[in-house]
């Protein structure tokens, strides 16, 4: 047993997952929470009425035959074995947009790694003041709250760390994912997920950085609106099935993780690897903001992307929006 769960909720969700279709004893329960048995039936039955089928079975105990495929903060917690992403989780079943509520959070003092959720959002933010697609129980939309002791010109490793975990995730689901510059993710030409991060610095310093992620999960490729059907995937298209959100979710929160400690230490090198092997961008002719074309040859350390023009100059592009020719 994991000893980060500490939550009791998601222990309780835990043991009766490992132990899926058994009666688990309430006694036994009891012991591995450290509570009463009276506590442990309350906890159970508020599970029950936030949508957990757990079974009572009189005088023997509780079994749940499976977790249904929500995102409620006992559920996640249950399966995530993280050290900084996800240790603090919230969920909400609306809002307007995660990444203005984490900034609010943030800037109320809310500690690193604090993850927020939501079912669905009324404002889903995109780059470049545009708006993100955000359908109600379809997809993943969430906001990691970071606070790392660097200055402001190494948060775009933070960006890329983003793209590099989404991308690592998808992969290990047998999706043949692909980053585009700057932190598209995309699936055979098609944008699978989308990332606005955001940072507040205070004189040179970073105050805190919200990692912004939308990915495309349950979407149906006719669900999506008119004007993003050809330019948008989700996982399930990909995969030719639905998924289960909190599967993935969990899976980009690890990844997230390993790659946020990785940079804590100083490791820069593989995230740079990574992101060059998995590229979409890279070696291929673009046009960046409609104003000039050319071929995306590099990134610089700082993260620009370098685009040979026709006239053999390099030009370094910090931001922006870069499409495939
Ligand atoms: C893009 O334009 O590619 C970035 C899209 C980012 C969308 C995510 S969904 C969760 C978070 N909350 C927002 O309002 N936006 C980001």
């Amino acid at each position: 047993m994991s000893e980060k769960v500490q939550d009791k909720d998601a222990l309780i969700l835990k043991v009766l997952s490992e132990r899926k279709g058994e009666v688990v004893s309430g006694e036994e329960l009891a012991i591995v929470l450290g509570i009463s048995r009276v506590a442990l039936r309350k906890r159970i039955y508020k599970l029950k009425e936030e949508g957990i089928p757990i079974r009572v079975v009189d005088r023997r105990g509780y079994v749940l035959e499976a977790l249904p495929d929500t995102l409620i903060p006992p559920a996640v917690l249950s399966e995530l074995d993280t050290e900084i992403i996800g240790r603090r989780y919230l969920f909400f079943e609306v809002v307007d947009s995660t990444n203005i509520l984490a900034k609010e959070m943030a800037a109320r003092g809310e500690p690193e790694g604090t993850v927020v959720a939501a079912d669905y959002q009324t404002k889903g933010r995109g780059r470049l003041g545009r708006s993100w697609f955000s359908p109600k129980g379809k997809n993943l939309y969430f906001s990691v709250i970071l606070r790392p002791p660097v200055s402001a010109s190494f948060v775009f490793q933070l960006t890329m760390l983003s793209s590099v975990a989404v991308c690592e995730a998808l992969r290990d689901l047998g999706v043949d994912a692909l980053i585009k510059w700057p932190n598209d993710v995309f699936v055979g030409g098609r944008k699978i997920c989308g990332i606005l991060n955001e940072m507040e610095t205070d004189g040179g310093k970073v105050r805190f950085v919200i990692l912004g992620i939308g990915l495309n999960v349950n979407v149906r490729r006719e669900e999506f609106p008119p004007d993003i059907r050809e330019k948008a995937t989700s996982v399930a298209v990909e995969l030719g099935e639905e998924v289960s959100r909190r599967k993935i979710f969990v899976k980009v929160l690890a990844f997230l993780d390993k790659w946020y400690k990785h940079f804590l230490e100083g490791g820069k090198e593989d995230l740079f690897y990574f992101w060059r092997e998995h590229n979409y961008t890279l070696g291929k002719r673009v046009a960046v903001d409609g104003r000039f074309e050319g071929f995306a040859i590099g990134i610089s350390p700082y993260g620009e992307l370098l685009v040979r023009k026709d006239d053999g100059s390099v030009v370094k592009v910090s931001a922006g929006d870069v499409d495939i020719l």
